[in-house]
């Protein structure tokens, strides 16, 4: 039967496994596939490697509007360049880890993302699209809204088995001051109506898909 029209919003924290639970339903779904922290964190990058002075609201809005950002939305094909350098790997550094919320707080920068971010899922017959807003701001008319949450425990169990080593205190540290950070201007916390909150605390990488793709069938379509 004919493939209708879809679009799934999920957004949640860091270490909630947003990335890589969005890009398999994606995958099983036929759907494309939008990772709208990878467009904030390549702009982030390109303010770097530009110069831009990160305290400056004004200049840090200009080279975002300005920014050549091309992502690829192939679940199968991660990247991502800016001005034609593919910053696909570089941007999951902890230097741009840092400073990505002198963006994400920028409200003339967030403007101009989520603008590109609604072209994005608008030039697309079905996709799966995942960051803090999309529930509520990029795409709230999406067919199925989903707030993917974990315990912070679990949450630091997971960026503990991904970055391998260092002490979980300090990645605790880490990870509570930049939801902190960033929950200052996009609640993703708290699920809003008609969103549905999924807890995968206590649920593995393919139960928290397969809860995925059963709200996905669940979901009414226009
Ligand atoms: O999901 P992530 O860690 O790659 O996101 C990078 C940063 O961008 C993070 O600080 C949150 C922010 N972000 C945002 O404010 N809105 C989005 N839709 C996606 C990410």
């Amino acid at each position: 039967n004919a493939q209708e029209r879809l679009v799934v919003a999920i957004d949640g924290p860091s270490g909630s496994g947003k990335s890589s639970v969005a890009k398999e339903a994606a995958r099983r779904l036929g759907a494309a596939y939008l990772d709208t922290g990878a467009m904030y964190r390549a702009v982030t990058w390109h303010c770097l490697d530009a110069g831009t002075d990160l305290t400056d609201a004004d200049a840090v809005a200009r080279a975002v509007r300005e920014a050549d950002l091309s992502i690829s939305t192939d679940p199968g094909l991660e990247r991502i360049a800016i001005h034609g350098t593919d910053v696909t790997t570089t941007i999951r550094e902890p230097f741009v880890s840092e400073a990505v919320s002198a963006v994400a707080t920028n409200l003339e920068a967030r403007a101009e993302l989520v603008r590109r971010q609604r072209a994005i899922i608008g030039e697309q017959p079905r996709i799966v699209a995942e960051g803090r807003d999309i529930t509520t701001v990029v795409a709230p008319d999406a067919h199925c809204r989903i707030l993917l949450t974990a315990s912070e425990e679990a949450r630091m169990r997971r960026r503990g088995l991904q970055l391998g080593g260092a002490t979980a205190e300090a990645l605790q540290r880490q990870v509570v001051e930049r939801d902190a950070k960033d929950s200052t201007v996009t609640n993703f916390t708290t699920a809003t109506d008609g969103v549905h909150t999924l807890d995968s605390s206590d649920l593995d990488f393919e139960q928290t898909v397969q809860a995925v793709l059963t709200l996905v069938e669940r979901a009414p379509r226009a």
